[in-house]
């Protein structure tokens, strides 16, 4: 085996990173090694503020919702019991719901991408994903899959900012494309489908010479 690695999944809401977050646990698990999963927003202190500002509890402007999200990654990165380094050091491999791209597309269409990107460089600097997945839906799909699994409806589920977000995902993988990994899936495939094309790129790139 190599070394234990990182992997972001990335897609707007619905897009099934949930979903797809478990099958590859399940496979990476199943081939030995031992699989930390987290996600963004975090349980921690700064993701429960945000939790409340999404689902309405709380209100806040789109600045403050931006700086809260660099703060609240800089805690999941750095974090001394559970943060994803020390993870990463006792050996391993992490696993994502959400990582710094879905900054750059859902805070973007409300200020300043290249400010959205070097506000979170200091993440960027820290760790890097070996791999970020998306799964792409469209916006339609997205309003679909919420409207049958919620009973409400989070700020940013709106037809038109998702269909601004899915824009901003791929200006900025295409910005990115020197620095980033980035696996680009069809999410409108069955979860067995996409599952096997993410374990295919996986096993290719972090497993070692399978039999
Ligand atoms: P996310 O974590 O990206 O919000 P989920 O994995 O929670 O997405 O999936 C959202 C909804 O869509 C769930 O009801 C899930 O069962 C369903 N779903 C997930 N993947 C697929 C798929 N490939 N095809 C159809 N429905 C899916
Ligand atoms: P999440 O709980 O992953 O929602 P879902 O399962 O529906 O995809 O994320 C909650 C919301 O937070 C989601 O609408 C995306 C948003 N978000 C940002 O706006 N910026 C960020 O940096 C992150 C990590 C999430």
């Amino acid at each position: 085996m190599k070394k234990n690695f990182f992997i972001a999944f990335e897609g707007i809401d619905g897009s099934g990173k949930s979903t797809q977050v478990k099958l590859l646990t399940e496979k990476l698990t199943e081939a030995g090694l031992n699989v930390y999963t987290t996600c963004e927003p975090t349980e921690g202190p700064i993701g429960k503020i945000i939790r409340d500002i999404f689902s309405h509890r709380m209100e806040a402007d789109h600045r403050t919702i931006a700086g809260l999200f660099v703060a609240d990654r800089l805690d999941h990165l750095l974090n001394k019991t559970n943060g994803i380094l020390k993870k990463l050091e006792e050996g391993f491999t992490v696993i994502t719901d959400r990582y710094y791209f879905s900054s750059y597309a859902y805070q973007s269409p409300h200020m300043d991408l290249n400010w959205v990107i070097e506000a979170n460089s200091l993440s960027a600097k820290l760790l890097r994903p070996d791999l970020n997945i998306y799964i792409d839906i469209s916006p339609e799909m997205s309003i679909d899959r919420l409207n049958k699994g919620r009973s409400s409806i989070e700020l940013y589920e709106t037809l038109e900012n998702l269909q601004n977000v899915r824009d901003k995902y791929f200006e900025v993988i295409e910005l990115l494309k020197e620095e980033e990994k980035v696996l680009i899936t069809d999410g409108d495939h069955s979860p067995e489908t996409i599952s096997n094309e993410i374990w295919n790129k996986i096993s290719d790139d972090f497993i070692e010479a399978k039999t």
